[in-house]
């Protein structure tokens, strides 16, 4: 963090007296006023539910422009890694600062490749599941689970447990959630084959069986693998920041990943694009494209609580780069699909186009989010609806690792503990049952 020459001065209407209060420069994006001894000078919290104007850490692995649109990982726009890069090079970058040249890669490659068979004892664990939990409440369980079977990395404080645990994580990830949905299916696990690449390898336990191995296809090989690069960090949000809080404890990598995990299931994060399916869905069965005027409708009436699902985002009030990139991989899987005619990717378009163009989304900034078209594609390649967030966890896995290592990697780390404005009952006293 680099001091600014500029300082804030915090002043009371109440003549008490006033605060003199850092600021800090990043190397791009805005200024923070540092309020650390904000309590102990004036005995007053900030507030600010939801961190609409809280940094909550340094760091120098993602950085979002939201009004430009722009994403990078390491410096590097996401638009360019989505084309040059593979997801374990990505992962290679978020983790180490640097992407890998060639013998870097193959060496980060073949360790992967060593850690992706999962411990034969997790079968037995998944099957006390139901045939039809959904893959997020599995995969939670999963992945907390984790803890219980690598006991011999769940020390974060030591940075070589920290470095093993990262790679069974992002080595692990792809196999358990295609074990939850072969689970789902009641079909055989398929294991791991190491010669294929890590995404084809996915695909293959995902889609194969004992009886008819899978071939890889080359466009969804590359649409999947996009999808995993396009959500492999995201600065901190939700999720990731529920990593480093739970992490920040001391806890072990798979419990903090384990929370991210379930952070990551809610609509209004990962979940958006398993629930833009199912609105979509809901409008194809109300009679499809000649319905979304009633739908947009619905959704700009402040009573009805109904959004348009994959639209909107927090940080992006421009389009969010990642949609750009998915919706060009969106028409490219649809294409080789021959897809191009299916009812429901023409319902999306005929929805992008109208919402794009309408006031309500053209005033407050509303955009179709990355998730807009994921949900799309993941249904072309033959992922049901309910494995989408799975899908996301899964690549989100190393941005959550890359996160919370440098949180613990951090000298001003501490374990986080927010304060409260507390608008509750002061002290009273407790009256015996007979007299209340
Ligand atoms: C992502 C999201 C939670 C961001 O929320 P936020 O930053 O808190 O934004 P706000 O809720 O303050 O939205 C600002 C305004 O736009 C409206 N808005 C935001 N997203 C909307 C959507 N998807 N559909 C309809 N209206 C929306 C809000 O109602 C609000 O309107 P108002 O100013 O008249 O009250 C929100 O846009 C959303 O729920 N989107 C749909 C879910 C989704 O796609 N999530 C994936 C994110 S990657």
């Amino acid at each position: 963090m680099t001091p600014s020459d500029v300082k804030a001065t915090l002043q009371f209407s109440d003549g008490s007296p006033s605060m003199d209060l850092p600021i800090y420069k990043g190397t791009v994006g805005p200024d923070v006023i540092d309020i650390r001894k904000l309590y102990a000078q004036t005995g007053k919290f900030t507030y600010d539910p939801g961190f609409l104007s809280t940094a909550s850490c340094q760091s120098s692995i993602t950085y979002i422009d939201g009004d430009k649109g722009e994403l990078l990982y390491r410096g590097y726009p996401i638009e360019q890694l989505a084309v040059n890069c593979d997801f374990l090079e990505t992962c290679y970058l978020l983790l180490n600062g640097e992407l890998p040249n060639a013998s870097e890669k193959a060496e980060f490659v073949g360790r992967v490749n060593k850690h992706t068979m999962v411990n034969e004892q997790m079968q037995f664990f998944l099957r006390g599941f139901r045939r039809d939990a959904h893959p997020m409440a599995v995969l939670t369980g999963l992945v907390g689970g984790m803890s219980a079977f690598y006991h011999d990395t769940t020390d974060i404080t030591n940075p070589q447990h920290r470095e093993i645990a990262a790679i069974r994580l992002i080595a692990k990830m792809p196999t358990l959630v295609a074990m939850a949905y072969k689970y789902s299916v009641g079909q055989p696990y398929i294991y791991p084959k190491n010669e294929l690449s890590y995404t084809a390898n996915f695909m293959r336990m995902m889609f194969g069986t004992p009886c008819e191995d899978y071939q890889p296809d080359d466009v969804l090989v590359r649409a999947m693998d996009r999808i995993f690069i396009l959500h492999a960090d995201h600065e901190q949000n939700a999720s990731t920041s529920t990593v480093r809080l739970c992490g920040s404890s001391g806890t072990n990598p798979y419990a903090a990943i384990a929370a991210g995990v379930a952070c990551l299931w809610g609509p209004a994060h990962g979940g958006a694009n398993e629930a833009c399916l199912n609105m979509l869905a809901d409008i194809q069965q109300m009679g499809g494209v000649a319905k979304i005027g009633e739908f947009i409708t619905k959704v700009k009436d402040k009573n009805s609580s109904v959004k348009l699902m994959g639209f909107g985002h927090r940080v992006y009030k421009n389009y969010d780069p990642r949609a750009k990139l998915m919706r060009e991989t969106c028409h490219e899987v649809l294409g080789a699909l021959g897809l191009e005619n299916d009812p429901m990717f023409k319902l999306a378009m005929a929805l992008e186009k109208i919402a794009l163009e309408d006031e309500y989304f053209v005033a407050r900034k509303l955009y179709p989010n990355v998730d807009f078209y994921s949900g799309i594609v993941q249904r072309a390649i033959g992922i049901p609806v309910s494995l989408f967030t799975a899908i996301f966890a899964l690549a989100r896995t190393v941005g959550w690792i890359a996160q919370l290592n440098e949180m613990i990697s951090d000298p001003e780390y501490k374990i986080g503990r927010p304060r409260q404005l507390f608008t509750g009952a002061a002290s009273r006293d407790v009256k015996p049952l007979a007299e209340r």
